[in-house]
C-alpha cells in the first residue's frame, strides 16, 4: 500500500454550476458532467473532486449545506449522481466528494431546530453563548463578515460563523453531532464515493474558552480556532469510523497549515491522506490576499522544497474554485503566443514535483481571469462583501483591483467548450457571465490543434504515468543564479529528470545541469537559450 489509487492518479476538479448545463437552465449539472466524462477520460484523468451538490440556499455557492443527503435541485436528482458514480468508475475514474462540516446553512434542519430554544435536543450541534455588555461573547472576526458571531433575538444569544451568517459552526464537541456526520459520510461511502475533499478541516476544533483574539475591533484569530489539539482527536475518530477497511481517501483543506505542524495531520495516515497548504497561493500577496505583488521566484522554489521536505506526498495545484485563473496570476496574457507558452510552462513547474496533481477545470486549455466591469456581474458572496465595506471606507478602487486579481468569480465562470453561443456551456442565460474570450479559448479549438494547451497537459499527465522516476522520485531543488528560473531535479533508482522553468518573459540562458540528456519536453531552445515562460525537461 506505498502507492495507493491516490497517489498514482491525476485529479481533476470539477465546480459542478459552471462546467456543463444539460438542461438549458444556464445552470451546469450532474447530467452535463455525465455528457462530457469521455473528454475527462481522454485527458487522462484518474479521479474527480466534486464540489458540493448537496442541496443549498447557495449563500456561498454550496458550500452552506441545507441537507447533506440530497441532491441540490438544480443539479439533478440522486438517480442522476447514481448515474455520475458508474459513468466514472465504468472509466476507471474515482470519484471524490467535496464535504463541508466545519458548518451547515442556517437553513439545515439541525440549525432550525436548534435556533428554537436554549434547551432543544438540537441546542449543542452549533455554537451558542450569551452576549458582553450587550456585545459579541468575543472579538473574533470571521473570514467574510466583520463579526464572527450572529444574534439571535428568539433565544437572546450569539452563534459562530467563521465564514458567512447563514453558515453557522458546527460544535465538534457534540459526540451525538459528530456520530451523525460519520454515518452520514458512510452512506455517502455506500453510495458509491471513493473519498472527500474535507472544506476548512482545519479549523474544526475551537479552543473551548474562546478567549479574544489580541487587537483592537473585529480580530481574525487562527491561533485559537486552527490546528487545536481535538481536531486530531476528531480526525482520528473520524477514521476510525468511515475510512478504515475501504480502499479510500481524504484529502482536507488544511488552512493555517505550516510545514511545521503538517506531519501532525498526514505523518501516521491515521488523520488524513493528503493535505492542500496554501503557502503559493499566499505567496502573491501582502498581508493580505487584496494586495496584490508580483511572484518571487526563488521563493517559490524555497517554499515548494520546504513542503517536499516537510512530508513525504504533497498535493500539487495551481488553482481552485477559490483562487483566479493561475495563466492570469503566474503566467502571461499579454499575448496568445506567451499565454499558451506560459500554460506550459506552469503545468511542467507543478505537476512533475513529487505529489498528487489537482488540475481545476478550464486551467487545462488556458482559462483567464474575467474582465470584470460592474459589480452586478459578481456572484461571490467574499467579493461582494469585500467591495460593499470597501465602498464604506472609500476604498472602491482598491476592492476592484484586489477583485480583478484573486476575486474567486474569475475561476468560477463557465466552461469554455466552444465557440457556439456561451461557449457551448448553456443553451439558456448563464448563472454567471462567459468570458468573452471564448471564441477563441474553448475545448474544441484546442483539441483540433496539437500544439495546445489541452494536447499539451494530455501529454504531460501521459508522461507522469510513464514514468517511475516522475511518480516515485524524490525531489531536490537546483538552485539557479537567474532569478526569474526555476530548476528541480527527480532522482528514482540512479536515473533522473531534470525540469527547469523560466518564469520571465525575457529569455534566459539554461543552467549547466539541464544541458545535457535526452529531451522530454521542450519549448523551442535556441543555444541553450530558454524563451520567454520556456521550460525543458530532460532524462539522463
Ligand atoms: C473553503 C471553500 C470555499 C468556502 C469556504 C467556506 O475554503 O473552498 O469555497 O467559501 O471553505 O466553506
Ligand atoms: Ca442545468
Amino acid at each position: 500500500m506505498d502507492f495507493p489509487w491516490w497517489k498514482e492518479r491525476v485529479f481533476y476538479q470539477i465546480y459542478p454550476r459552471s462546467f456543463c448545463d444539460s438542461n438549458g437552465d444556464g445552470i451546469g449539472d450532474l447530467q452535463g458532467i455525465v455528457s462530457r466524462l469521455d473528454y475527462l477520460q481522454w485527458l487522462g484523468v484518474g479521479a474527480v473532486w466534486l464540489c458540493p451538490v448537496y442541496d443549498s440556499p447557495n449563500d456561498d455557492m454550496g458550500y452552506d449545506i441545507r441537507d447533506y443527503e440530497q441532491i441540490m435541485t438544480e443539479f439533478g436528482t440522486m438517480s442522476d449522481f447514481q448515474q455520475l458514480v458508474e459513468e466514472l468508475h465504468r472509466r476507471d475514474i474515482k470519484l471524490i466528494m467535496d464535504l463541508v462540516v466545519n458548518h451547515s446553512s442556517d437553513e439545515h434542519a439541525w440549525f432550525v431546530e436548534s435556533r428554537k430554544s436554549r434547551d432543544n435536543p438540537y441546542r449543542d450541534y452549533y455554537i451558542w453563548r450569551s452576549g458582553k455588555d450587550g456585545r459579541e461573547p468575543n472579538n473574533w472576526a470571521s473570514f467574510f463578515t466583520p463579526s464572527a458571531w450572529s444574534y439571535d433575538a428568539a433565544t437572546d444569544q450569539w452563534y459562530l460563523h467563521l465564514f458567512g451568517e447563514k453558515q453557522p459552526d458546527l460544535n465538534w464537541e457534540n459526540p451525538r453531532l459528530r456520530q451523525d456526520v460519520y454515518d452520514m459520510m458512510n452512506r455517502w461511502f455506500d453510495r458509491g464515493v471513493d473519498g472527500f475533499r474535507m472544506d476548512v478541516i482545519s479549523v474544526l476544533a475551537k479552543d473551548p474558552a474562546l478567549p479574544d483574539g489580541k487587537g483592537q475591533g473585529y480580530v481574525f484569530s487562527p491561533e485559537y480556532f486552527a490546528f487545536q489539539p481535538k481536531l486530531h482527536e476528531y480526525l482520528r475518530e473520524m477514521r476510525r469510523a468511515c475510512f478504515d477497511g475501504r480502499d479510500c481517501m481524504c484529502v482536507g483543506e488544511t488552512s493555517f497549515v505550516t510545514t511545521e505542524n503538517a506531519p501532525s495531520v498526514v505523518g501516521d495516515g491515521r488523520e488524513l491522506d493528503l493535505l492542500f497548504q496554501f503557502d503559493i497561493m499566499d505567496m502573491d500577496g501582502q498581508g493580505s490576499k487584496w494586495d496584490p505583488i508580483p511572484l518571487d521566484v526563488p521563493r517559490l522554489g524555497q517554499i515548494i522544497q520546504s513542503w517536499q521536505q516537510a512530508i513525504d506526498w504533497n498535493t500539487l495545484f495551481w488553482g481552485n474554485h477559490d483562487q483566479p485563473r493561475v495563466v492570469s496570476r503566474f503566467g502571461c496574457t499579454d499575448t496568445e503566443e506567451l499565454r499558451v507558452q506560459s500554460a506550459k510552462m506552469l503545468a511542467v513547474a507543478m505537476y512533475l514535483l513529487r505529489g498528487t496533481p489537482f488540475l481545476y477545470q478550464g486551467e487545462e486549455i488556458g482559462m483567464t481571469n474575467f474582465p470584470f466591469t460592474r459589480p452586478d456581474q459578481l456572484r461571490d458572496i467574499e467579493s461582494i462583501q469585500l467591495l460593499n465595506r470597501a465602498r464604506q471606507e472609500e476604498r472602491e478602487a482598491w476592492a476592484w483591483n484586489g477583485i480583478l486579481c484573486k476575486g474567486r468569480d474569475n475561476a468560477r465562470t463557465p466552461m469554455q467548450w466552444d465557440d457556439s453561443p456561451n461557449a457551448g456551456f448553456t443553451t439558456g442565460t448563464p448563472w454567471i457571465d462567459v468570458n468573452p474570450n471564448y471564441p477563441a479559448i474553448n475545448v474544441a479549438r484546442a483539441m483540433a490543434d496539437p500544439e495546445s494547451i489541452l494536447h499539451f497537459y494530455r501529454r504531460l499527465i501521459a508522461l507522469r504515468k510513464e514514468s517511475n522516476i516522475l511518480r516515485r522520485g524524490d525531489f531536490q531543488l537546483i538552485p539557479c543564479e537567474n532569478q526569474h528560473l526555476l530548476a528541480y531535479r527527480r532522482s528514482y533508482q540512479g536515473r533522473s529528470i531534470t525540469v527547469v522553468c523560466n518564469f520571465s518573459a525575457q529569455p534566459a540562458a539554461l543552467p549547466p545541469e539541464a544541458k545535457t540528456g535526452e529531451t522530454l519536453l521542450s519549448a523551442p531552445l535556441t543555444e541553450h537559450q530558454l524563451p520567454p515562460f520556456g521550460y525543458v525537461v530532460r532524462r539522463s
